[in-house]
Order: structure tokens, then C-alpha cells, then sequence
């Protein structure tokens, strides 16, 4: 039988093999083993059709794919005016792991670096919320948002938090400064273990795929997240999903998109597509090499590119 689309997207895998430049991300042991021959991608239209090609099987860590969703939640929880007190909306144009803070203010510039990410982890739930139901509360919006029940790898976060210097004095310099509440050491657990969602390629198709489709789910069709909620979500990615490098990506593939550093990313197209691809070696701003690439061709093959 002749399946036009997953043919299209096999061939268009092989034709990046070949491509193996990079590195996987070497700061988190449990990453650095990973297997970098690894290589999928799915899409999913808003209306619910998906489509997959090469390890889409494969769960690997969402790592800061998780920021953009997590974000969602916080606005929910706290509301839109209550999270931008204490995060940001501009594109910082540093490094993810850089404290980027506004001046004056001290809030971490957006929330898809980790100082504004770990600030948004902290706002989950309520003022007084336990680390515990932090947690809780991602994974669950996390599987409404997949259509399926998401687990966390307890390996990977503890491989994570050995290394985790760097975010801890990043939650302590946010608490310093009075812009975060919660206890530092729980607050950056918490958003390991949110880093540490196990997720496939298609998970994160129907996660965006549920942005595009203005926060209801395109399969269960529940209502999942605000219009609104999901357009400042996508909005945010589109200024600092790829950090350092938003806006040479945003003008050459013009797909909204963020990236983790297990090799996932993700992209979206309101009322189109939602995109997953997986590959985990890293370029130099920590973002997917090879599944950057499978985005620059789709963009270019189907006429992606938002403007
Ligand atoms: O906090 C960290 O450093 C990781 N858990 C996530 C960083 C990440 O995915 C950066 N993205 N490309």
C-alpha cells in the first residue's frame, strides 16, 4: 500500500543520518550514555492525525521541553498577571543555563531559560504548595496534554541532581533576591524530576499539537488548557524556545519551537501541526542538531515557515 506521508518522513530521516556532528549532552551522566543513532519524528495535525517515522517508540527525558507546559500550568494555577510579577516574556540571548535576570526587577527574563523556569516551578500550585504536589501537578497536566498516563525516570533525575550545582545556586541567587519563596533545594528536585518525564516523539506531537489546536487535546478532545493560555504559551516559545539561538531559527525555519537537551524537540504551528523530533546529539547552544535539520526540511518541503 502507498502511505505518502510516513514515506515522505522516512526518507526524510535518511536523507540526515549521515549527520553526526555534535555531542550528547555531557553534563548529566545518565545523557552522556545515551544511544546518539537515534533519530524520530511525528507529527500531529490539529485535528488529531498522526503521523511517525524511525525510533518513535524510544522514551527519552523531556528535560526543558517540560518549561513551556509547565508554564502553562503556573498561569493557570496563579494566573497570567501573578506568573509575569516573577518571570519575564523577553528573549535573554544568552546561554540556558545563564541567571539572565531583568534589571531592576530581578525576574529571570522568560521561562524557558532554567533561572525562569525553576521561578515557574516554584509558582505551581499555590503559594504553600509541597514539593510533592509540584509534581504531581506537571505529570498530570503533562498526560492530559500526551493523552496517556507519563512517568518519571527516577535514574535520569538522580543522575541530574549530582550534577545540579549550577540550578541550585541559580534557585538560591532567585531567593536572594526575594523573587522566589519556596525552599531552593526542593524547588530544583521538583523541576528535575519535571526535566525527567519519560516522553516518545508522538507524545510530544499531541502536547503541541494541543497548542495548535488551542489547548484541546486533538485526540481525547478535551479542553485542556485556555485559548489564551495556549497563545502565550506559544507566544514565549516563539521568542525563546531555541534561547541564544531564537532568533536565527525563528527567521530561517519560522516554526515556534523548544528543545531539550536529552535531544527533544518540539514545534508548532497554531491551527496546523504540532511537531516531535528526537536526536540526541547537541549543537553548541544545547539544542538537537539533527532534529533542528528535520524541522529546517519539513519547514522548507511543506512551506512551514510561519511568515
Ligand atoms: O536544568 C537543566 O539543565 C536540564 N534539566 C534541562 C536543560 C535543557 O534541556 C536545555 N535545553 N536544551
Amino acid at each position: 500500500m502507498k502511505t505518502p506521508i510516513p514515506d515522505y518522513l522516512d526518507e526524510l530521516l535518511d536523507s540526515l543520518r549521515a549527520d553526526t556532528s555534535g555531542t550528547t549532552a555531557q553534563y548529566i551522566p545518565e545523557l552522556a550514555q545515551a544511544n546518539p543513532d537515534l533519530f524520530a519524528l511525528s507529527v500531529t495535525t490539529a485535528t488529531g492525525s498522526t503521523y511517525s517515522a524511525g525510533d518513535h517508540l524510544e522514551e527519552f527525558t523531556i528535560q526543558s521541553i517540560s518549561k513551556p507546559f509547565a508554564y502553562a500550568a503556573a498561569i493557570m494555577d496563579r494566573g497570567l498577571n501573578r506568573v509575569l510579577r516573577s518571570v519575564g516574556v523577553e528573549a535573554s540571548g544568552e546561554a540556558f543555563n545563564e541567571l539572565s535576570l531583568e534589571e531592576g526587577t530581578h525576574r529571570p527574563e522568560n521561562p524557558m531559560i532554567n533561572a525562569g523556569a525553576i521561578m515557574t516551578h516554584g509558582l505551581l500550585v499555590a503559594e504553600d504548595a509541597s514539593s510533592e504536589a509540584r509534581v504531581a501537578r506537571v505529570l498530570e497536566l503533562f498526560s492530559q496534554l500526551a493523552g496517556r498516563e507519563l512517568c518519571i525516570d527516577e535514574t535520569v533525575y538522580a543522575s541530574e541532581m549530582e550534577t545540579a550545582d549550577r540550578n541550585l545556586a541559580t534557585a538560591h541567587m532567585l531567593r536572594s533576591y526575594g523573587i522566589l519563596g519556596a525552599d531552593a533545594h526542593e524547588v530544583v528536585s521538583g523541576y528535575t524530576r519535571q526535566c525527567s518525564i519519560l516522553v516518545t516523539v508522538e507524545d510530544l506531537s499531541l502536547m503541541s499539537a494541543t497548542l495548535a489546536n488551542g489547548g484541546v487535546q486533538p485526540r481525547t478532545r478535551e479542553r485542556v488548557l485556555s485559548e489564551g493560555i495556549a497563545q502565550q504559551v506559544m507566544s514565549v516559545m516563539a521568542v525563546a524556545g531555541m534561547y541564544d539561538a531564537a532568533g536565527d531559527w525563528l527567521t530561517r525555519v519560522g516554526i515556534p519551537a523548544k528543545s531539550g537537551v536529552a535531544g527533544g524537540l518540539v514545534g508548532v504551528l497554531p491551527d496546523q501541526v504540532g511537531i516531535g523530533a528526537f536526536s540526541p546529539r547537541l549543537d553548541a547552544h544545547g539544542n538537537s542538531q539533527r532534529a533542528g535539520r528535520a524541522f529546517e526540511r519539513l519547514s522548507t518541503d511543506m512551506g512551514m515557515h510561519l511568515f
